[in-house]
């Protein structure tokens, strides 16, 4: 199988650039990384990896905790940078409670500069657009990905075109996008058409694709993987045993198994340490679950898809000949949740004082359906990643929680009203 754990530590071709080439997970083939853009193999078309001649140990890391403390995993010293990463993982008395399991920490990806976990693929994947000297950025997006890269690209100074699919983006993300100055292009077409079209412009050289096909975002993205087995290892004394996430495009599935598979190869983590990654998508857009369960080696494209969980509305997973090796050779899974059942867990997650949008709640959806199940057991350690803000998407908060309740401007009637 490609991309397992135990692989071969690689020896740098001669298109390594300061120890840093592109490889592609499948035919192996080998690209110079900085020299064009290049987003997928040029021989076969398969997805691309950036390798490492020499990988870190934990002691290697340095500094506060964020993505630039692991530059020694990454690219560049430093990248286009407001400090993303460095979030809380919080714990969750109530939910661990009532999951029974040994330990459940939250990490709360919304607690990031633009709210969500998508700073940390930019800071790096703005910081390659730099080098590379391109001068309009784009993405497709369900809207994270599009407030996060208006907001790095206006940092950068670089124009930014962001496609979005009609009527199907949270409000608090387009008007982070539109905020920053970003053109935000509203599509008549799903997540998918919006990613078809802005990889047919990329591919005719009309803007540089910062969508998690682009493997330098992963990078920035593998941090959270670093920083949740640091900071649980200092909360704990352990590791974690398990690592649940919601899935859409499976960038994030891709980046924490090569960041644990980097951790192995450099010796710094046994193998059978590495965390279970556990997958969770929205019953109505699950076709990673559909390939997990059938087995399958390719994920089939959902032409239709529909869910509440508007960031992870995804029928075409592009990471997932990344992520699906990631799930089982970390003998992982993968689960559907339903609608009432993700805003369930928002609220379970609100209760907590742990707040996020209908997306990130699908981890703890997640959790709670492996438990009943089984399959996740009573003495495990686990973490659920939070991908985004509860004030992404106001209107699903609004929705899930209390109705305000309208009272005169006056105490006695205040009081009245309380019933006191
Ligand atoms: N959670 C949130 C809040 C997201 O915004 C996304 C993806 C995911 C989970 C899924 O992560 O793709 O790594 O599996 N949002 C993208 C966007 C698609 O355009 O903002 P993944």
């Amino acid at each position: 199988m490609t991309l397992c754990l135990s692989e071969a530590r690689p020896d740098p071709p001669e298109t390594a650039v300061d120890g840093v080439w592109l490889s592609c997970i499948e035919c192996d083939a080998t690209f110079a990384p900085f020299e064009a853009v290049r987003y997928t193999c040029d021989d076969c078309d398969g997805l691309l990896e950036v390798r490492y001649a020499d990988l870190p140990t934990f002691e290697d890391f340095e500094g506060e905790l964020g993505v630039w403390r692991y530059a020694d995993a990454l690219p560049f010293e430093a990248g286009v940078s407001i400090d993303e990463g460095g979030t809380p993982l919080y714990e969750v008395p109530t939910i661990e409670a009532e999951t029974g399991v040994a330990d459940l920490r939250v990490k709360h990806e919304g607690m990031n500069p633009t709210g969500s976990f998508k700073d940390r693929g930019m800071t790096v994947g703005v910081r390659v657009a730099e080098r590379l000297g391109v001068d309009r950025l784009a993405c497709a997006s369900t809207g994270n990905t599009s407030a996060a890269l208006a907001c790095y690209g206006a940092r950068a100074g670089t124009e930014v075109l962001v496609l979005l699919p009609a009527g199907k983006v949270a409000a608090g993300k387009v008007a982070q996008a539109s905020l920053h100055g970003a053109r935000i292009l509203e599509v008549d077409g799903n997540f998918d058409a919006c990613l078809d079209v802005v990889s047919d412009l990329a591919d005719r050289g009309e803007a540089y694709l910062l969508n998690s096909l682009n493997p330098f975002r992963l990078e920035g993205q593998k941090t959270i993987g670093l920083e949740i087995l640091e900071q649980f290892r200092d909360q704990t004394g352990d590791l974690p045993d398990r690592i649940v996430l919601p899935v859409g495009n499976a960038g994030n599935t891709a980046a924490l198994y090569k960041a644990f598979r980097e951790l192995v190869r450099s010796g710094a983590l046994d193998a059978d340490d590495v965390p279970t990654l556990t997958g969770v998508q929205a019953e109505g857009a699950a076709p990673m679950v559909e390939a997990i369960e059938e087995g399958n080696d390719e994920v089939h494209r959902w032409e239709e898809v529909e869910t509440r969980a508007t960031a992870i509305r995804i029928g075409n997973p592009v990471n997932a000949p990344k992520a699906l090796p990631g799930i089982r050779e970390t003998g992982g899974t993968a689960v559907a949740v339903s609608d009432e059942e993700i805003t369930d867990a928002q609220r379970a997650l609100a209760r907590d004082g742990v707040g996020v949008e209908p997306a990130s709640a699908a981890s703890v959806a997640g959790l709670r359906k492996l438990r009943e199940s089984g399959e996740i057991a009573a003495d495990e350690r686990v973490v659920c990643l939070t991908t985004g803000h509860l004030l992404k998407d106001p209107d699903a908060a609004a929705a899930a929680g209390a109705d305000p309740e309208p009272v005169p401007a006056d105490t006695d009637g205040v009081l009245e009203h309380l019933g006191e």
